[in-house]
């Protein structure tokens, strides 16, 4: 009982408090890719923040106030990562008047009025300085300008900042949003609580970034699949030679040391028998498919073969939870996708509990045209990741807790 999903979930949610008249802070993530004309390409994340919002709304609070962050903003205010770009969208969604705000002083000055509901929208709070530094002076303005604090931003709960983690210190009541409650129960029910068998399917195009993940979950699942530029390295280790395939010669060690741990744990481990390999990767010319033994000088693989979809596929039709976390190969090229986009069908369509989380793999899910049959898309990339690593999420530590 002391996992870390275990004590995150123990956290108290707006359903724990009486919000009614109350200045409400809610952190949201709404940092959503935009095409190069602010269009919003894929507004999951501010959809996901709706029931938050709208039990505020509901429940009579005096006042909201929505921060965000909205891309990697360096120095200040730079308009492509304006907030201004969510708030049509936010006010279509949610039925209402948003109101835009980009400073502090009239923030502080509109939200002293707390007799009508008002809903604000601050401008992206990664421009200024206190937020990434998580500054204390900034956690104390930000927490002063409410009542209550709501972390719903669990895509942005493994980040240490300002408006994620150090405001809770200069609130009174501080506590959970129904997306990150969500997100906790859906990985409960995979990690914690799962139907065995469980495989978690891997790919992506470093070990170097899943290796945590790797060894950390040893214990919990049944089968391991990976595939993706980070299985490269893996054959590497069996004694295959990639050739001019992306692999981290530093980590052949690590991945010896990973199929020697699921050995050890009696972990299945899946890896690519054949592979589509190209001549080169921005302008193909020479794309085929080969057994892992006979990829060719300078060639380089780019996604999984079809015998290995065949037996991918037929690992997770026989599991009863399926974890998936990074594609299996460049399917950002059309030609390297079918890998991907046939992996995903395949998982969408088994009778498992299926959950998917990282930017990428959510991503080709939906390109996939299969992101409504998933049982749970997280809406964290590196915070999914590391809640399966088993860390605690910053976002979740400084709340209250249910006694
Ligand atoms: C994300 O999209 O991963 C989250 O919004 C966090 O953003 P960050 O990686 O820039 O902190
Ligand atoms: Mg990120």
């Amino acid at each position: 009982m002391t996992s870390n999903i275990n004590i995150m979930g123990g956290v108290k949610s707006l359903k724990d408090i009486d919000v009614t008249g109350k200045k409400v802070l809610i952190r949201v993530d709404f940092n959503v890719p935009m095409d190069a004309q602010f269009n919003i390409s894929d507004d999951s994340r501010i959809r996901a923040a709706l029931p938050t919002i709208n039990y505020c709304i509901d429940h009579n609070a005096c006042s909201i106030t929505l921060v965000s962050h909205l891309g990697r903003p360096k120095g200040g205010y730079d308009e492509r990562y304006s907030l201004t770009h969510i708030q049509k969208r936010l006010e279509r969604l949610l039925q209402k008047r948003v109101e835009f705000i980009d400073d502090f002083e009239t923030l502080k000055r509109e939200n002293t009025q707390c007799s009508i509901e008002r809903i604000f929208l601050f401008e992206n709070i990664r421009f200024y300085e206190g937020e990434k530094k998580n500054d204390p002076a900034f956690c104390k303005q930000l927490g002063d300008l409410c009542d209550v604090y709501v972390n719903d931003a669990f895509g942005t709960s493994h980040r240490r900042d300002a408006s994620t983690y150090g405001i809770a210190d200069y609130v009174d009541t501080k506590v959970a949003g129904f997306l990150m409650m969500r997100e906790i129960e859906a990985f409960t029910k995979a990690l914690e609580n799962p139907i065995h068998p469980i495989a978690l399917v891997v790919g992506g195009s470093k070990i170097s970034t899943k290796i945590t993940l790797l060894t950390s979950v040893m214990q919990k699942v049944d089968k391991l699949i990976i595939g993706g530029a980070m299985s490269n390295t893996f054959l590497q280790a069996l004694g295959y030679d990639m050739k001019a395939s992306l692999v981290e010669a530093d980590f052949v060690e690590t991945a010896k040391a990973v199929l020697a741990e699921a050995k050890q744990y009696k972990v299945k481990v899946y890896l690519p028998v054949d592979v589509v390999i190209t001549d080169s990767i921005e302008h193909p010319i020479d794309v085929k498919v080969v057994p892992v033994q006979d990829v060719l000088d300078g060639f380089h693989a780019v996604d999984i073969g079809p015998a290995t979809l065949k037996l991918f596929s037929e690992a997770v039709e026989l599991s009863n939870t399926i974890i998936w976390n990074g594609p299996m190969g460049i399917y950002e090229i059309n030609q390297f996708s079918k890998g991907t986009y046939k992996l995903a069908t395949i998982i969408s369509e088994s009778y498992a509990y299926s959950i998917v989380g990282g930017g990428d793999t959510v991503d080709a899910v939906e390109k996939a045209g299969e992101k409504e049959k998933f049982s749970f898309i997280s809406t964290g990339g590196g915070a999914s990741l590391e809640l399966l690593e088993g860390k605690i999420l910053p976002g979740f530590e400084k709340l209250d807790r249910k006694s």
